[in-house]
């Protein structure tokens, strides 16, 4: 359906029509996680996972994503995406080895950036994007992939995500 090659310089302008016309339409949550998962994993250069975790109580479970198997279960607070899930704000790390308590599952992940998503004020989703290369992501793709999760929270039905097993 998409036939996208890398770039670059990343059109996050585009990356958000495109996610609208992939998630327009279709009602069912988890189905349009994984396509945006995909979408982002073949669009943005050097990067090794691209994926969602969800909010299950008081921790984060593994959604959608693309790249290696990853760690299924992060506590709030743990971690990166942990601690993005108790603050309910974006983080950008340049060097994951630098992060107290970075979670490693994919050993050749260097930099890293995570995102919150939520339904009305509640949490109930990260997107956690990992690369390669050291200090990859900038203030311009923080701005992008935001829009992009803006974008985003409203084509869904959040509230499918929200059980608490
Ligand atoms: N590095 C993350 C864990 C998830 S994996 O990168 C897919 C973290 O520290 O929260």
């Amino acid at each position: 359906m998409f036939d996208i090659p890398a770039e670059q310089n990343t059109s996050y302008s585009l990356l958000v029509t495109q996610v609208d016309a992939l998630c327009r339409g279709e009602s069912d949550t988890l189905a349009n996680l994984a396509n945006v998962a995909s979408l982002l994993y073949i669009t943005l250069t050097e990067v090794n996972w691209v994926g969602f975790y969800i909010v299950r109580g008081e921790e984060l479970v593994l959604g959608p994503f693309q790249g290696k198997p990853a760690c299924v279960r992060i506590p709030f607070g743990k971690g990166v995406c942990g601690n993005v899930a108790s603050m309910k704000k974006s983080l950008m790390v340049n060097n994951v080895e630098a992060f107290p308590g970075h979670i490693a599952c994919d050993a050749d992940s260097r930099s890293e950036i995570v995102l919150p998503l939520f339904k009305n004020d509640e949490l109930v989703a990260v997107l956690d994007i990992d690369s390669p290369v050291p200090e990859r992501f900038t203030d311009d793709d923080l701005q992008g992939l935001s829009d992009v999760v803006s974008a985003l929270q409203p084509l869904l039905d959040l509230s499918q995500l929200l059980y608490h097993g």
